[in-house]
């Protein structure tokens, strides 16, 4: 279990317990929460799961896989040290505090 702050682009803050297993796209999805469309359903081939990391949290987390490289080149303005797929993150306990901030849109 992880407790998940998600960011709005106007700065709402959602607080959320999300299970292990999950991943940080459902996590919202299953709460509500606006601002993450994943279109693909989590297959990484939309790329509407986008979101910025904080900056505490890009070293924490595990490195992108070629395709979530490949797919961020078509979110909406990407940047290189902070921008993460959702559905390509797991949940797990070493997730817990995460901070993460949608994107001002998806694509
Ligand atoms: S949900 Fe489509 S790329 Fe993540």
């Amino acid at each position: 279990m992880a407790k998940i702050t998600y960011i709005e682009w106007n700065g709402t803050e959602h607080v959320v317990e999300v299970a292990n297993g999950l991943t940080v796209m459902e996590g919202a999805r299953d709460n509500g929460i606006p601002g993450i469309e994943a279109d693909c359903g989590g297959a990484c081939a939309c790329s509407t799961c986008h979101v910025y990391v904080h900056p505490d949290w890009v070293e924490k987390l595990p490195p992108r896989e070629d395709m979530e490289e490949d797919m961020l080149d078509f979110a909406h303005e990407p940047d290189p040290a902070r921008s993460r797929l959702t559905c390509q993150l797991k949940v797990s306990d070493a997730l817990d505090g995460l901070v993460v901030q949608m994107p001002e849109k998806q694509i």
